[in-house]
């Protein structure tokens, strides 16, 4: 049995505005292995990114409790990384620079720091780039800078919302099949938010679906690959039924 690093305890969150009471995610029970993969996709506004805010001890659950490890999720962590969809770099800061903030934060930087930056930036293939700046980088090499820094602490869990959404759609399969090796290299627990059928089945080992706002789980999708992907898996008709079955979710019959 692989043990459970992320349980969801029935947990919902509704946000109380100025501008009026919004029931941004419903009840929601999920546990999350170590090591595994899981996609979460839904509508738009459904609740997404507050979940993984609740995973990542940004903001709290209005009722329920999220578990890392058998604590309760209180705060952020350092053993939970996160990236987003916009890499939000420093420009004023050097790749490496912006790679070792997360531990500048915390404490002085030790050369073993450095090291480890270094370490990070050569496994995404960014090893020449360490002293240069963000604009000198492209996209894809940005998201794999943001990447870097979320693994800097070493976290057992990487949180990414809609992480390849802004980049082209080469660049994008290109960052999948990438990315994909990247998790298995370092044994890391992923939840991804994607808009991206395709990006979540051929990156997931598991793909939860949910509802329109407040969103619930309505489906999950165990993916019948093995670990390592190739792009041909694509072509199967195993991915093909599998992205269906995800796609009927959204389909508009299904909507209204
Ligand atoms: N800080 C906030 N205050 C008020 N409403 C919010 C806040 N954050 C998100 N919402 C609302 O909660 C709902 C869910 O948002 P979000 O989790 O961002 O959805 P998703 O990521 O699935 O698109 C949306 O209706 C959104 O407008
Ligand atoms: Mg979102």
């Amino acid at each position: 049995m692989i043990p459970d690093i992320i349980d969801i305890r029935n947990a919902s969150k509704h946000y109380d505005t100025d501008s009026g009471f919004v029931h941004a995610l419903g009840e929601t029970t999920a546990r999350i292995g170590e090591g595994a993969f899981v996609s979460i996709v839904g509508p738009s506004g459904c609740g997404k990114t507050t979940l993984l805010k609740m995973i990542g001890g940004l903001i709290p659950a209005s009722n329920g409790e999220i578990l890392i490890r058998g604590t309760p999720v209180t705060s952020p962590r350092a053993d939970v990384g996160f990236v987003f969809q916009n890499s939000v770099l420093l420009p004023w800061k050097t790749t490496r620079e912006n790679v070792l903030l997360p531990i500048v934060v915390r404490k002085k930087l030790s050369a073993q720091d450095i090291d480890r930056a270094d370490e990070l930036l050569d496994l995404v293939g960014l090893g020449s780039f360490g002293d240069r700046y963000p604009h000198e980088l492209s996209g894809g090499m940005q998201q794999r800078a943001s990447i870097c820094r979320a693994l800097i602490q070493d976290p057992a869990c990487l949180l990414m919302d809609e992480p390849f959404g802004a980049l082209d759609s080469l660049t994008r399969e290109n960052m999948n099949v990438f990315f994909n090796g990247l998790w298995l290299s370092t044994g890391k627990t992923v939840v991804m938010v994607t808009h991206s059928i395709q990006e979540a089945v051929f990156m997931s080992t598991r793909v939860i679906v949910m509802s329109e706002r407040p969103g619930r789980i309505v489906d999950d999708v165990a993916i019948p690959f093995e670990a390592q992907r190739s792009p041909d898996i694509m072509g199967s008709a195993a991915f093909g039924a599998t992205a269906a079955r995800i796609r009927h979710y959204f389909t508009k019959a299904n909507l209204d």
